[in-house]
C-alpha cells in the first residue's frame, strides 16, 4: 500500500516572476482551486492521505490552505457562499500534512531527499504540484494517476509515469529509454535508462518524464549518493537511472493531457481545458472567441 506522497513544493517560481514574488507558484489558481489542491485530490483519488510537503521559504499560504480557517466559516456559516469551501474543509478532513523546509535550491533530487524524515522507510508517492494532470473527461477524475498507484501495486516495481511528447522537446525533460517502441496507453514496462534532458541525438525516445512517480524507499539511499546533473542539480533522474540498473523501475505511459504550469504556456492553457470542462466558462470562452473575431 502507498500511503504517502511526495509534495516537492520549494522552488522559487521564478519563470512565473512578478506572481510568484509572494504567493508560492504551487497555490496559483487553476480558475478557482490552487495547483496544490489538485495534487492533493490527484493523491486522494488513489487512497493516499498522507501528503508530505517540501516547502522553503515563504510558502506558508501552503500550509494554511490545508488549514481550518475559523474566522472565515464562522462568516460563511449559514449563507449560500458556506458551499464554496465544501471542497477544501473535506480534504482537510480526510488527510495528513506533514512539512518540512528545503534550505539550499540544489534540485529536484535533493528536495526528494529533504523530504526524506516524512517518508522514512516505505514505498511513496511523488507528485510534481506544478504539472496539471488532465485525464479524458470520458475516464473518473485522475484516473491516470490511480492507475499507476494500482500498477506498483500489481508489480512491486517503481513507476514513472510518461508521456508522448514529440522529439523536438525532449531537451526539456527526463526522458526513457525503453525495449519496445510501442508503449500502450496504461501498460507499464521495464525501463532500459532515464536521461534528464537529453540532446535530440541522445534521446532515445520522446516518451518524457512528467512527474508522477511511485517508488520504493531505496531510491532515498541512491539520492544521498547523487553527485549534481544537468544544470548543476542533484537530479531525481539520474538516481532513478542507478535504480534501474540496480533493482528495476517500469515506464506507465499515460494519454492524459497534462500543462506545466510553471511556465506560461502551459498556465494559460491548464485556465482553458479546465474552463472547457464547465459549461458555463465554455459558453463564455466560445462567446469570447467569437466576439474576438478569431
Ligand atoms: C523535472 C524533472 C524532469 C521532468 C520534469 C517534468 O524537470 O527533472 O525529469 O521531465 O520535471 O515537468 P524540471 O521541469 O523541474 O526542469
Amino acid at each position: 500500500m502507498i500511503k504517502k506522497c511526495l509534495f516537492p513544493a520549494a522552488g522559487y517560481g521564478t519563470r512565473f516572476l512578478p506572481a510568484t514574488k509572494a504567493v508560492p507558484k504551487e497555490m496559483l489558481p487553476i480558475l478557482t482551486k490552487p495547483l496544490m489542491q489538485y495534487g492533493v485530490e490527484e493523491a486522494l483519488s488513489a487512497g493516499i492521505t498522507n501528503m508530505a510537503i517540501v516547502t522553503g521559504r515563504g510558502k506558508r499560504a501552503i500550509e494554511d490552505h490545508f488549514d481550518n480557517a475559523y474566522e472565515l466559516e464562522s462568516q460563511l456559516s449559514g449563507t449560500s457562499k458556506e458551499s464554496y469551501l465544501k471542497d477544501i474543509k473535506e480534504i482537510i478532513k480526510k488527510s495528513t500534512f506533514t512539512y518540512t523546509r528545503q534550505k539550499q535550491m540544489l534540485g529536484l533530487g535533493h528536495a526528494i531527499l529533504t523530504g526524506e524524515p516524512l517518508i522514512g522507510d516505505e514505498p511513496f508517492a511523488v507528485l510534481l504540484p506544478d504539472v496539471l494532470v488532465l485525464d479524458k473527461p470520458s475516464r473518473p477524475r485522475n484516473y491516470s494517476f490511480v492507475r499507476l498507484v494500482e500498477a506498483w501495486e500489481a508489480t512491486g516495481i517503481g513507476q514513472v509515469m510518461v508521456e508522448r511528447v514529440g522529439m523536438d522537446t525532449v531537451e526539456n525533460y527526463g526522458i526513457a529509454d525503453i525495449a519496445s517502441t510501442d508503449l500502450e496507453p496504461f501498460s507499464s514496462v521495464e525501463l532500459r535508462a532515464l536521461v534528464e534532458k537529453p540532446s535530440l541525438e541522445d534521446a532515445r525516445s520522446d516518451l518524457a518524464v512528467l512527474g508522477r512517480y511511485i517508488l520504493p524507499a531505496k531510491v532515498l539511499d541512491l539520492l544521498s549518493d547523487t553527485t549534481a546533473g544537468v544544470g548543476g542539480e542533484i537530479q531525481l533522474t539520474d538516481a532513478l537511472d542507478m535504480l534501474i540498473k540496480e533493482g528495476g523501475l517500469n515506464a506507465f505511459e499515460t494519454d492524459a493531457s497534462t500543462y506545466d504550469c510553471g511556465n506560461q504556456q502551459g498556465f494559460l492553457g491548464a485556465n482553458l481545458a479546465v474552463g472547457m470542462r464547465d459549461a458555463k466558462s465554455r459558453a463564455y470562452l466560445a462567446s469570447l472567441i467569437k466576439s474576438l473575431g478569431i
